[in-house]
């Protein structure tokens, strides 16, 4: 089947990205939220990040700005009735994501595909509020949507294998490198990238080292992009205790169990980045310095 018009629905950091892409890739794009004020957060963010990729010559700037004129910000779940593709990119919880995914089997055409960007949900517990289980599959791209490679493509047991190529396809077309994997909570990556963000909390929990040497170990002992902290901080330390949570629940593991820290910190309104304070403080976005509050 065809891609030619592609629904995002949610517009944070994730869903923003997922946008981005599409549009930059050529599809007519509409992005729900559920605020006129969420969605103008939305658009910034992705006005920012064409911005820096325009300044740095990797897009011209009429890209910039025909990927802004595909882009339809919408409120409305009914603007997305003739889309080929929606891909759900909200809150990491399956009620809220059931209930939308059965909103939109009403109005969406039935011949269109449906896909989730979840990081540990279980898409086949997502298709099931649907009549279309053979045309669901899971698309879970990576923050900062624009820059990361990679693509998730998650088949389950039904998916029907040539809505398995289109998603592949799609992924290609959106400039990315997809890899296949089934339903499993957490998939491939947070599989093995969750456990190692979790014990990092644990490792400043029992006193192994501060919060800046933490990141440090891992910067510059291993050439990670970012310490576990602040990787922590950029998922969301809300989105990342949510997938904790979800991924205990599937495989009953200690290693999957959100720390105390963590759960406090969610408790107190500490997300990290997005909120202005995680395990660093964002008061100087450019130049985070560490939550002192946490340790000690
Ligand atoms: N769009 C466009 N450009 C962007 C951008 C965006 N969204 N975000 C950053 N950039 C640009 C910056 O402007 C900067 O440009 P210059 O080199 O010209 O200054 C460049 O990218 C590098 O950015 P920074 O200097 O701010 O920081 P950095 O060198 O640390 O790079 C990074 C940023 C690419 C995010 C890098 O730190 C990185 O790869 N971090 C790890 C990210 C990661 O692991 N993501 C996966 C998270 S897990 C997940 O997504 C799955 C899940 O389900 C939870
Ligand atoms: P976020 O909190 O930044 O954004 C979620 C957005 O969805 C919010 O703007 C919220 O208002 C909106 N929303 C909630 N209900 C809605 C509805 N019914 N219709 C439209 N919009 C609605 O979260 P995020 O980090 O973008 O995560 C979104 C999804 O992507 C989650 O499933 C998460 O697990 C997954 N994910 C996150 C990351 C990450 O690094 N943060 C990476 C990969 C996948």
């Amino acid at each position: 089947m065809e891609i030619r018009k592609v629904g995002v629905v949610g517009c944070g950091l994730m869903g923003s990205g997922i946008a981005q892409v599409a549009s930059m890739a050529g599809f007519s794009t509409v992005v729900r939220d559920v605020s006129e004020e969420l969605l103008q957060k939305g658009r910034g963010i992705i006005e920012k990040s064409l911005g820096k990729l325009a300044e740095k010559g990797q897009i011209t700037a009429e890209l910039k700005s025909s990927t802004l004129g595909r882009l339809k910000p919408s409120t409305k779940l009914d603007d997305f009735a003739d889309c080929d593709l929606v891909i759900e990119a909200i809150i990491e919880n399956l009620d809220r994501k059931r209930e939308l995914f059965s909103q939109l089997d009403k109005i969406v055409k039935p011949e269109a595909i449906f896909a989730s960007n979840t990081s540990s949900l279980s898409i086949t517990e997502m298709m099931t509020a649907t009549q279309r289980a053979p045309r669901f599959l899971g698309l879970h791209f990576f923050n900062p949507v624009p820059l990361m490679k990679l693509v998730e493509v998650v088949k389950t047991v039904v998916t029907d294998p040539a809505v398995v190529e289109t998603g592949l396809d799609y992924g290609r077309k959106v400039g990315k490198t997809p890899i296949l994997t089934s339903d499993r909570a957490g998939f491939i990556v947070n599989r093995l990238l969750v456990p190692y963000l979790l014990d990092s909390i644990r490792a400043l929990e029992e006193g192994a080292g501060s919060i800046e040497d933490i990141d440090n170990g891992m910067k510059l002992g291993c050439n990670h992009p970012m310490g576990p902290l602040t990787l922590n901080d950029f998922v969301g330390i809300d989105t990342t205790y949510y997938i904790a949570e979800i991924m205990f629940e599937e495989f009953r593991e200690k290693r999957f169990a959100p720390p105390p820290l963590m759960k406090r910190m969610v408790l107190a309104g500490m997300y990290g980045r997005k909120s202005g304070k995680g395990f660093y403080d964002y008061t100087d976005p450019k130049n985070p310095k560490p939550n002192k509050l946490l340790v000690g």
